[in-house]
């Protein structure tokens, strides 16, 4: 297994024993080691398809999705390796006995509640104010990659996701705009101008998507034929056929996976030295705890130190090898 490979892997599951972990980290800096690395969040409006989109890069189904679902609190989900690395699987972190696998990116991902304008019935008036908030606290964070998502049958100058995430990140170097509903666009019409950048230029190319209608859901339609129609719908398409080859859930998981790498391995001199910070202080909180905290916090902190220490033995083979910061 390449090296930046080993580290992602490790880096994902430091991640996600933090958060497991929740507030027992005691005296130690888990949080801002948490904040060092890297995650995913889609941002949207309510149904403009951030479920649809997350599973469509993962390949799998997984995520409560449809047009009366509402994602209430953020969902967590992490791939895996297995040690032999042979197998991955995908696990959400409030579901965590179910395991998914056949997963191909490499990633945090985070499937954020929907941002709305009103309150629906039953709701508290503050609902909207308290969504935005929370959303705003995941994707204010410069460790997050904002993946803004905004459908393409509705008015892109209004859209919740564009107007947030230019906001937290107006250079644009960790936000990927997403364009999904491109088959729902009024006859006569198209997106060129915003996937060719012109109409909303982002540093980074925006990638036009195809999910699955409520209709195909309804059908069964699997995730296999949906890809597949995805890809039939652009090279088809009279409009969109010459950007084909950079359209799609496939290639925004890939554009993903290699963004992730490329900030881990800019980020490796500050990720490692905190880490380095991180197994002292977690040696320090064991050896104080003894029996005065619960036993799982306490082999939680222990998994997170072993993870850290793996860490560190992978980069200084890493650096052994005399190739810092190159490894394919
Ligand atoms: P979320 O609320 O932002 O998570 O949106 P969902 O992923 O749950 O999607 C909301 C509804 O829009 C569902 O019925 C999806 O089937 C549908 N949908 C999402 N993306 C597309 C798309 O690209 N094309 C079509 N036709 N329907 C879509
Ligand atoms: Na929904
Ligand atoms: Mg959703």
């Amino acid at each position: 297994m390449a090296t930046m490979e080993s580290l992602i892997v490790t880096v994902n599951r430091i991640q996600r024993a933090c958060t497991v972990l929740g507030d027992h980290g005691g005296d130690t800096n888990l949080p801002t080691l948490w904040e060092a690395l890297p995650s995913v969040v889609v941002v949207g409006g309510q149904s403009s398809g951030k479920s649809s989109v997350l599973e469509s890069i993962v390949g799998r189904d997984f995520l409560p999705r449809g047009s009366g679902i509402v994602t209430r609190r953020p969902l967590v989900l992490q791939l895996h390796k297995t040690e032999r690395g042979l197998q991955e699987y995908g696990e959400f972190l409030h579901l965590p006995k179910k395991k998914f696998t056949d997963f191909f990116v490499n990633l945090t991902l985070i499937d954020l509640p929907g941002l709305t304008k009103v309150a629906v019935e039953g709701q508290p008036e503050s609902i909207v104010q308290d969504i935005e908030i929370m959303v705003r606290s995941y994707v204010e964070k410069p460790n997050c990659i904002i993946l803004a998502i905004t459908p393409a049958n509705q008015d892109i100058a209004t859209s919740d996701a564009m107007k947030l995430s230019r906001e937290v990140d107006p250079t644009g170097e960790r936000t990927f705009g997403v364009l999904t509903k491109l088959d729902l666009m009024d006859k006569g019409t198209n997106a060129i101008d915003v996937l060719e950048g012109r109409a909303y230029p982002l540093q980074h190319p925006w990638v036009g998507i195809v999910n699955r209608s409520q209709a195909d859901i309804k059908k069964n339609v699997d995730m296999i034929a949906s890809r597949r129609k995805e890809r039939e719908f652009f090279a088809s398409s009279p409009d969109y056929g010459h950007l084909a080859s950079k359209m799609g859930s496939e290639y925004l998981a890939k554009v993903l996976s290699k963004h992730l790498e490329s900030v881990i391995r800019a980020r490796l001199p500050g990720i490692t030295s905190l880490i380095n910070k991180s197994i002292e202080e977690l040696e320090a909180e064991l050896s104080h705890l003894g029996r005065s905290v619960a036993v799982d916090a306490g082999a939680q902190l222990y998994t997170i130190l072993e993870l850290c220490r793996a860490f560190d033995r992978i980069f200084k083979e890493h650096l052994d090898g005399g190739r810092p910061g190159g490894d394919r």
